[in-house]
């Protein structure tokens, strides 16, 4: 078996890795030539795919701008992003042209599976058109399918292995082709009947997650009002041993998924004139957690006597979250926008994120970072710090992930 995988990010890597690494022979296209020249040179731009491994799948894989490349293989599989416009409307920009490039080379007998988080009905009403625009018909000359991606960036415990691979082809016979493929890299397949019910499912396990997290952070913002620690609420809470299931409050969703998807969705639903309003809400609440933290803040000074404009904010951790270097729509970047307007002078500690080019800013050894701060927020909980050992010499500490123990006199508060 061949196998073409387009898009060769943080979801598109790691398959094209797994595929090599069982020993089937993978072509990697991508339009950016830069990450083709790094992959080809075994060097690896995402965490989860150690240069070791990369190297040790490249006599397999091999990394391309050309989509001609993908004319010899068996399957292709779509990994390209799926975000959003500025007016947080879909954008099936990467996914449409990707579509239309794969209509150039598609041959009969092929299978072509889409990845790419998006709304139900794209594949069959988005997709197959393009293609099929060469004169082959999908379901009937190539199949199709598509199949959601459930990585989890920096997760070790499930893996593309092990975590359940839901496919729904276009007919049976397209699902039965996916599912072979799937198979040389996936313990258990979890067939539905269509790609919409497929495309969905990814859809409501990331809307499950916005709405429950959006759940906790609209009782943080209670029990900051009411004087109640949630963290020690959701600790109780999360003692009971069935009917509840733990999740915690933060500064705001970040990532390319949390944020993005429910707007996939919610778009959607108005050709069928629904507005999801748990969707949408939860977006709401989630949009107006880095407003909060930045008003916490500005309260916790104030107790201080010390006034935002002027004061110096450690941030630790910038990222979406712990352990990968991924700020897309992280809550950090919104934080440190507010803080800039305020006129605080703003540093970060971040060792996988280096810069944030945006703000001109390079993160600095721990050290430096919290030489001098008036205050230190932290954002996202990376490991191998010791943050209850921030506050102990006196350091004003805010904590927006509950990773603190505060006692009664220290300065630490939380979210
Ligand atoms: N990152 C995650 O944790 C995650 C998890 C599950 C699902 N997803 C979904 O998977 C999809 C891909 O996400 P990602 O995080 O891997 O994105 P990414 O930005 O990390 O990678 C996408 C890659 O596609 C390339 N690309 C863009 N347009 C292209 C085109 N027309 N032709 C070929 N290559 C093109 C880019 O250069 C980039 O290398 C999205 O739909 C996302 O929602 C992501």
């Amino acid at each position: 078996m061949r196998v073409g995988i387009v898009g060769l990010g943080y979801v598109g890597l790691p398959l094209a890795v797994a595929f090599a690494a069982a020993g089937v022979e993978v072509v990697g296209v991508d339009i950016s030539a830069q990450r083709v020249g790094e992959i080809n040179a075994g060097d690896s731009y995402i965490e989860d795919v150690p240069d070791a491994e990369l190297a040790a799948a490249l006599p397999r894989l091999n990394a391309t701008t050309d989509y001609a490349s993908l004319a010899d293989v068996d399957a292709v599989l779509i990994c390209v992003p799926t975000p959003l416009t500025p007016n947080r409307e879909p954008d099936l920009g990467p996914l449409l042209s990707s579509a239309e490039a794969v209509g150039k080379v598609v041959r009969a007998g092929q299978v072509v599976v889409l990845e790419s988080t998006t709304y139900p009905g794209t594949t069959r009403e988005r997709v197959a058109p393009l293609l099929e625009r060469g004169g082959l018909r999908a379901g009937v000359d190539f199949n199709l399918a598509f199949s959601p991606e459930r990585v989890d960036p920096g997760r070790t415990d499930y893996t593309l292995v092990n975590t359940p691979k839901v496919i729904g082809g276009l007919t049976e016979a397209c699902g039965d082709r996916a599912e072979e493929v799937y198979r040389v890299v996936c313990n258990e397949i979890v067939r539905v009947a269509t790609p919409e019910a497929a495309e969905l499912t990814k859809l409501l396990e990331n809307i499950f997650r916005a709405v429950n997290i959006a759940l906790v952070n609209e009782l943080a913002l209670l029990t900051d009002r009411m004087g109640i620690d949630i963290w020690e609420v959701i600790d109780a809470a999360a003692t009971k041993p069935y009917g509840f299931m733990r999740f915690e409050p933060g500064p705001g969703m970040g990532g390319h998924c949390l944020p993005v998807d429910p707007f996939y969705l919610s778009w959607r639903a108005r050709a069928f004139d629904m507005a999801p309003e748990f969707t949408e809400l939860a977006g709401k609440v989630n949009q107006q957690m880095p407003y909060h933290c930045v008003a916490k803040l500005q309260r916790t000074l104030n107790d201080r006597g010390i006034a935002v404009r002027g004061a110096r904010i450690a941030l630790l951790g910038v990222s979406y979250k712990p352990g990968v270097g991924d700020v897309r729509e992280s809550p950090a970047l919104k934080i440190i926008e507010l803080l800039l307007k305020l006129g605080a002078e703003v540093v970060y500690h971040d060792p996988y994120v280096p810069t944030l080019k945006r703000f001109e800013l390079e993160s600095k050894p721990l050290e430096q970072a919290l030489a001098g701060a008036d205050l230190v927020l932290i954002v996202t909980a990376h490991a191998g710090i010791d943050y209850d050992a921030l506050a102990a010499d006196g350091t004003c500490v805010f904590d927006l992930r509950g990773v603190t123990h505060p006692s009664v006199d220290s300065q630490v508060v939380r979210l």
